[in-house]
């Protein structure tokens, strides 16, 4: 009896009352599903007949030449410093392709080497650079790493691959270093050259627990101001992180060498760091 009697209380509300929550209901549902269409539209752009508006970060890309690309490429970089001009790309290369390089240069490690000044010798030389080394070409990599690396690296320039030296892949140990130099090398020093290092691009193949910052003691200022130290190792620090690369400028526009280029390795104090090095050369085939 009792239920009965709820029954009873809805038929009371009454006719014209069922049919205006019906009324009701139904624009809640027609607007509802509107208002959620909408949204769909705008993340997907599903609806044909309306322009293409395209997100904040989605560009259309243009009718390519005969030598250039059909769609977009994003090579995420963040700039470091203006002088020197330096640009960090985070993510460049895989964790996986970093292993790959370093699986083959391990087999393959010898002292690093140094460009001699004029009365500079090895034994007064001895310490500057105590990293191991190889160099290794695009071709020689039969897994194709290093050359997807060399045309990426190719296509954040916008220098051909021809200007490039071979990779130099480095180790550094705990205690090892690579005190402050220029990759370009001024003729008063060096001599007369046949082409010059314009641009360096750092791969760090390996994260580094503490210490093996890359590091650029002019930054901002030709001049190293009194209280730079080298064991401290101070100026602007990168630190490395594995599949990332920096890339920084030895030579200004006009052809002249960037004193604020001077940069060097600081030590490892723990942890091991690998990098892939590539010189490029303001001149092709110079070797
Ligand atoms: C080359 O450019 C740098 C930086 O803009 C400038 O300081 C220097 O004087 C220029 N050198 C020559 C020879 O034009």
């Amino acid at each position: 009896m009792k239920s009965r009697g709820k029954i009873g209380g809805w038929s009371t509300l009454g006719l014209p009352a069922v049919f205006i929550l019906c009324i009701f209901v139904f624009f809640l549902g027609f607007f509802g599903s509107s208002l959620l269409s909408q949204q769909v539209e705008n993340e997907f752009s599903l609806h044909p007949r309306r322009p293409r508006v395209l997100n904040q970060n989605e560009y259309e890309p243009l009718p390519r030449g005969d030598s250039g690309d059909d769609s977009l490429t994003t090579i995420p970089f963040q700039v470091l410093s203006w002088t020197p001009r330096a640009q960090y790309f985070p993510g460049f290369a895989t964790a996986q392709q970093c292993e790959s390089i370093i699986k083959m240069a391990e087999v393959r490690l010898s002292p690093s080497g140094l460009a001699l000044r004029k009365g500079d010798t090895t034994e007064s030389t001895k310490g500057v650079r105590t990293s191991s080394g190889m160099f290794i070409s695009a071709s020689e990599d039969k897994t194709g790493t290093l050359a997807l690396i060399e045309k990426k690296i190719e296509r954040a320039t916008m220098i051909p691959r021809i200007h490039g030296e071979m990779f130099n892949v480095l180790r550094y140990e705990i205690g090892q270093r690579y005190l402050q130099h220029y990759d370009s090398f001024n003729p008063i020093e060096y001599g007369p050259q046949k082409s010059q290092r314009m641009a360096s691009f750092l791969l760090y193949l390996s994260d580094v627990e503490e210490g093996g910052e890359t590091m650029f003691p002019y930054e901002n200022d030709e001049s190293m101001s009194s209280t730079y130290d080298v064991e401290k190792c101070n100026g602007l620090k990168v630190k490395p992180r594995k599949g990332d690369g920096l890339l920084f400028y030895s030579l200004y526009p006009n052809g002249t060498i960037d004193p604020t280029s001077l940069h060097g390795g600081c030590a490892v104090i723990k942890g091991q760091k690998w990098v892939a090095t590539k010189w490029i050369r303001n001149q092709e085939e110079f070797y």
